[in-house]
């Protein structure tokens, strides 16, 4: 019924992952940039300009530019293969707050990724999944600028969660994220130990009603 029992370890060792590196990068660009390129493939005929020259503007935009991979996060229990392709999940008879979520698939360079696969699932308002069909659940790709739309509702609470959409990215030939997506402002939030601050929505109200979210994905690309 929950996402807890099975989360545990792996969601601690991504974070204590990500810790690393970015730690690493902080040591790197300060004290040592020679010792941070070494572990970037590639980069051998920059670093031996560097020790004559010492740190380099150049060196600095270059270790600053690297994005943090977006963090991933429990599957859960509810997702199903082979859902529709469609960019709106928003079907007739549907109660809810119509949401709209739009924004880009980036990688770590923080260019934007074309055809970057992106399947959502989510509960409904009542905070129930469709297990049986594909109610609020769907796939697309991202176009040629790494952006995406989806059309979907505010997902409802169910016990143990706080409010969250569900969703993988895959960019092309690459591994994919699972990760989860929180809405700000909830009072769950801080009970819920697969929130994370990184993960939050930027939601706007319309006038008419209405939400807008938006949310970049930094993700591995081959
Ligand atoms: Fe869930």
């Amino acid at each position: 019924m929950t996402h807890h029992a099975s989360r545990m370890q792996p969601h601690r060792l991504v974070r204590l992952g990500l810790g690393i590196i970015a730690a690493s990068a902080v040591f790197g660009t300060a004290v040592a940039p020679a010792a941070f390129a070494q572990t970037l493939p590639g980069q051998s005929t920059s670093v031996a300009a560097q020790t004559d020259t010492g740190l380099s503007p150049t060196t600095v935009g270059q270790t600053t530019s690297v994005q943090a991979l977006t963090l991933a996060e429990t599957e859960g229990p509810y997702y199903k293969t082979n859902s529709p392709e469609t960019s709106s999940l928003v079907q007739p008879g549907l109660q809810g707050t119509v949401l709209t979520l739009t924004g880009q698939v980036l990688d770590q360079g923080g260019q934007p990724v074309a055809h970057a696969l992106l399947d959502f699932w989510q509960a409904d308002a009542g905070g129930a999944y469709d297990n049986t069909g594909y109610t609020l659940r769907g796939h697309q790709y991202t176009d040629a600028n790494g952006s995406y739309t989806v059309t979907t509702v505010v997902p409802g609470l169910y016990p143990g969660r706080t409010r969250h959409i569900h969703v993988k990215v895959q960019a092309p030939s690459s591994s994919v994220l699972t990760t989860q997506l929180f809405f700000p402002g909830e009072a769950g939030n801080s009970r819920d130990s697969i929130f994370d601050p990184s993960l939050l929505l930027n939601i706007t109200n319309n006038a008419d009603g209405t939400q807008s979210a938006t949310f970049n994905f930094v993700v591995a690309t081959a």
